[in-house]
């Protein structure tokens, strides 16, 4: 699995190729504007073309640059698009662009096509693409139909949709234990059958509340942001697709080790997350007992 760091920040970009596990950087409007901002703290005024120019010379000609888009009408995409690719990819030829599936804003004037449009477009003028927003499946799907290199469904987006729908509380950063509530929701469904057992088959099929109990716990069944990366894998792997599945929207370690369980060709983190990946109370603890296990004999050596 290739490891992506998600993040414009260049102190953060710089850090972590240090550690030489990554493969690329993905970025989007909200991460450059954390960027910019972090630099205006500091009293700086960030040259935007030289400051990505310098993410992808650092991240160099094996990894990746997600660059977004900003647009949401077709023509406007494929413009901005040709102009970060030109601009950015003779540097180390690593530039994807990122495009949104679906540009549809309720009230504004434009359609629902316009990202598989662009997608289709730029794939077909050979720049990379990596589709985002993608919060089903059947996007996925339609992307990959449309040449994109990469997909990326937002995990925790999805975690939370479920979770919203069904009222759990949560705090950004949890873990969304959907196995858990399968079983509660089971558990409870079971003991409504039960209580109606009277009912025909078509009574109960028909019935609000069991409707509520089959509909509230996934996102019209994509039970959380770890399932969405497994269905999508499924159905590409089906088809042959050689666009990679790039799991994105990450807030915690368990889901890194989940859809590295599932199988998927990348994932995206934010730097603060590698820290929390790392850590165990008891390599901490291992790593304290062997420093002062040390013997003198065993130190001399190594003077
Ligand atoms: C990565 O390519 C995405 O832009 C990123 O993971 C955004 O997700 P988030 O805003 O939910 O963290």
């Amino acid at each position: 699995m290739k490891i992506f760091i998600d993040t414009a920040k260049l102190h953060e970009i710089k850090k972590a190729l240090s550690w030489g596990i990554i493969n690329g950087v993905t970025t989007n409007p909200s991460l450059i504007k954390a960027a910019v901002e972090e630099e205006k703290t500091t009293g700086k005024k960030i040259n935007m073309e030289e400051y990505i120019k310098e993410i992808c010379y650092l991240v160099g000609k094996n990894g990746s640059v997600s660059l977004e888009v900003i647009s949401l009408q077709t023509e406007k995409m494929v413009e901005e698009a040709q102009i970060l690719f030109k601009k950015f990819n003779s540097i180390a030829n690593n530039i994807a662009i990122k495009i949104p599936i679906d540009t549809f804003i309720k009230g504004n004037k434009i359609g629902h096509y316009d990202g598989l449009k662009a997608i289709s477009m730029l794939s077909g003028m050979n720049i990379p693409i990596n589709v985002t927003l993608i919060m089903t499946p059947e996007q996925a799907l339609l992307a990959a139909k449309a040449g994109a290199r990469y997909v990326s469904p937002f995990m925790a987006r999805i975690d939370n949709h479920v979770r919203e729908q069904l009222n759990i509380n949560y705090m950004p950063m949890d873990y969304y234990d959907s196995e858990s509530e399968k079983e509660i929701a089971s558990f409870k469904f079971n003991k409504y059958l039960e209580n109606n057992n009277k009912q025909s088959i078509a009574n109960l099929y028909e019935d609000k509340k069991i409707k509520d109990f089959v509909s509230s716990n996934s996102d019209k069944g994509v039970y959380d942001g770890v399932d969405l990366v497994k269905q999508i894998i499924e159905i590409l792997d089906k088809y042959n697709f050689k666009t990679e599945v790039l799991a994105a929207s990450v807030r915690n370690k368990r889901q890194f080790r989940e859809v590295a369980r599932v199988g998927a060709d990348i994932i995206t983190i934010p730097f603060f997350l590698f820290e929390e990946i790392l850590q165990h109370p008891k390599t901490e603890i291992g790593i304290k007992t062997f420093c002062e296990n040390v013997v003198e004999e065993y130190r001399e050596l190594l003077n």
